[in-house]
């Protein structure tokens, strides 16, 4: 599974923006509220937008105020700028807002290095974004989940939380706590009516990702894909809004993979 230890090259750089008048608090009546983290760009952009169509209001948090801002435009919501390793600020966006009765913890980084090289900061990094920061947020939006009467909580884990490739430090970890996390959900907070499960991506094209599917190398890419392509964003969002919908009302402390196939093996060597 080498090929795997490439695909994300792409890393985050947190982007220091001017910082904006707090939105006014967001009055939402009967509409439904859905609240999903790194919604400026990606797969959280993507899920915005799905879960817009299907009437939604979003709130879309991201580091990056102006893709969050963009975001918001798009769906008709709103956008806050909110680092989920930050407790204080998603308890300040949660008193904003009336209801909660989707969460999508979508912010995720990656830093890859082999285990040997990997900088204690990368490592602090990449789990006070990708574990601490789901627990983070579900502390400050599942209370009003609660109060709602229940809801759906979806984690982003990833395919590579158990196809273990060489070099990618302590992502794969990372995503397998997600996994256990969202069980742990599903069982606290399940006899209050929220459920908790968990989608895990395969090779999708993001702006995360895309310096990994140029060319050429978005056909290597896809040749041991069962499906026989590389992942696209909205793949991922429709699964998602699945899982948040009404369908899914019997579907807790799972995980899906949307992946083309890859979990079950490869098409080609
Ligand atoms: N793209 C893939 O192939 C893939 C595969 C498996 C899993 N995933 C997971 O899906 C999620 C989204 O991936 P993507 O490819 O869309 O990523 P991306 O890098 O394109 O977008 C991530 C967004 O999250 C925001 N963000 C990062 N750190 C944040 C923080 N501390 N607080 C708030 N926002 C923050 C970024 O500003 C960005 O807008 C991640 O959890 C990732 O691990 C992606």
């Amino acid at each position: 599974m080498i090929w795997l230890a490439t695909i994300f090259s792409g890393t985050i750089a947190a982007r220091m923006n001017t910082v904006r008048p707090t939105p006014p608090p967001l009055r939402s009546g009967a509409m439904q509220t859905a609240v999903i983290t790194g919604a400026g760009r990606g797969l959280g952009k993507a899920t915005a937008l799905r879960l817009a169509r299907d009437g939604y209001l979003v709130v879309a948090l991201d580091l990056d105020v102006d893709a969050a801002e963009a975001t918001a435009d798009a769906t008709g919501g709103v956008a806050h700028q909110c680092d989920v390793t930050d407790p204080t600020a998603l308890l300040e966006v949660a008193s904003r807002i009336e209801r909660c009765d989707a969460l999508v913890n979508n912010a995720g980084i990656w830093r890859f290095q082999p285990l040997l090289e990997m900088a204690a900061a990368d490592t602090d990094a990449v789990l006070a974004v990708n574990v601490a920061g789901i627990v983070n947020t579900c502390q400050a939006f599942v209370p009003k989940m609660i109060d709602g009467g229940g809801g759906s909580i979806v984690n982003l884990s990833s395919g590579a939380a158990w196809t273990h490739s060489p070099g990618i430090g302590i992502y794969p970890a990372s995503k397998a706590a997600v996994e256990a996390l969202t069980k742990q959900m599903a069982i606290e907070w399940g006899p209050h009516g929220v459920r908790a499960n968990a989608v895990g991506p395969g090779l999708i094209v993001t702006e995360g990702t895309e310096a990994n599917y140029q060319g050429e190398r978005r056909i290597e890419r896809a040749k041991p894909i069962p499906l026989g392509r590389v992942g696209e964003p909205a793949d991922i969002a429709d699964v998602i809004a699945f899982l948040c919908s009404d369908d899914a009302r019997y579907v807790s402390g799972q995980v899906i993979y949307v992946d083309g196939g890859v979990t079950a093996g490869r098409a080609s060597l």
